[in-house]
């Protein structure tokens, strides 16, 4: 793999031993990446950006062979722990990086391009022109971390204009942040597409997220409770909103470890939820210090129209 810095040289970082296939090339500079990609749509590529903050699990990778497998493209894949969408108090210092082991991640599944600025790189001095998402940025994740969609917003609209894509990934297990991005793609004309992937999860039901690692066994075992409640929730469709709830919320309830800090049936742009059809069920819980976020798709109404044979 090979590391462009900012003099415009190309150095080798270690490959080490487990090293297979493959030849990523990060980049640290916007302007740099940035006509890299120029480059390559010029000659027909379509670019495709899965932006991350590192840490790399296999949610992350999900997105990542999702970009690959889009024909006649190139892969940028952006590493960058954003001080901006952190709130005072928030775990931006203790975040996990693992630089390292994402970079063999992203050469082992055929990422051709890293973008990994630092700070600076990114945002020169401290920045004051940002993004708002408006009131629904307010809502659920952004009531309990005032700022939060403004700092994801803001430098998913810097990696677009430094990158250029055609195609964006983002994960279903981040649902308002999916359906906040969309919206700014589409209120403020960026060219590029944003694609939701489903979450991935353990095994045992728990969706994959960077945070999990920051908890201690009985912690994990109490995290369970929110793919649980959602299972629940889901199940309890057919039978309407009120049940939905209901049924979630008893799960919930049952694990005292979980500090639930919402529970949240809406359509799926976040809007009221309908009488029946698709609808999101969103939850959000601190396990131990940890702040953990699940959502599951609802159906609500009548499982089936087809009339019960007489
Ligand atoms: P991060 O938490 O690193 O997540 C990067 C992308 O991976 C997001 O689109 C997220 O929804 C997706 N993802 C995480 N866990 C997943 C899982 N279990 N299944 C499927 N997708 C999953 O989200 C961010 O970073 C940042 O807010 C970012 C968009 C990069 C802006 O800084």
């Amino acid at each position: 793999m090979s590391v462009t810095d900012e003099r415009g040289g190309s150095e080798s970082v270690g490959a080490g031993p487990g090293f297979t296939a493959g030849e990523v090339t990060v980049h640290r500079l916007p302007a740099e990446l940035s006509k890299v990609t120029r480059t390559l749509r010029r000659t027909g590529r379509k670019v495709v950006l899965v932006p991350t903050m590192g840490a790399l699990h296999e949610g992350h990778l999900e997105l990542i062979r999702a970009a690959r497998r889009v024909p006649n493209s190139v892969t940028v894949v952006s590493i960058f722990v954003n001080p901006l969408q952190f709130g005072p108090g928030e775990d931006f210092d203790s975040y996990p990086r693992t630089f390292e082991e994402d970079l063999r991640a992203c050469e082992r599944e055929g990422a051709e391009l890293v973008f990994a600025p630092t700070r600076r790189d990114l945002y020169g001095d401290e920045p004051r022109t940002t993004i708002d998402a408006g009131e629904p940025g307010r809502e659920l994740e952004g009531a309990s971390r005032p700022g939060h969609f403004s700092g994801v917003l803001t430098v998913v609209a810097k990696l677009f204009n430094i990158v250029g894509p055609d195609l964006a990934l983002f994960g279903e297990k981040d649902y308002q942040q999916l359906v906040l991005l969309r919206r700014m793609v589409r209120e403020l004309d960026f060219p590029t597409e944003v694609q939701g992937i489903p979450i991935v999860r353990e095994h045992d039901g728990l969706a994959l997220s960077s945070r999990n690692r920051y908890l201690d066994e009985r912690e994990r075992a109490a995290a369970l409770t929110l793919s649980a409640a959602l299972a629940a929730g889901t199940h309890a469709g057919s039978r309407g909103a009120d049940a939905v709830l209901a049924a979630a919320r008893e799960v919930l309830d049952s694990e005292p470890m979980v500090e639930l800090d919402y529970l949240w049936l809406c359509d799926p742009e976040l809007g009221p939820a309908p009488e029946e059809g698709e609808a999101r069920l969103l939850v959000a819980a601190k396990v131990g210090g940890t702040r953990l976020l699940d959502n599951a798709l609802v159906e609500l109404g009548p499982a089936s129209r087809v009339e019960p044979a007489r």
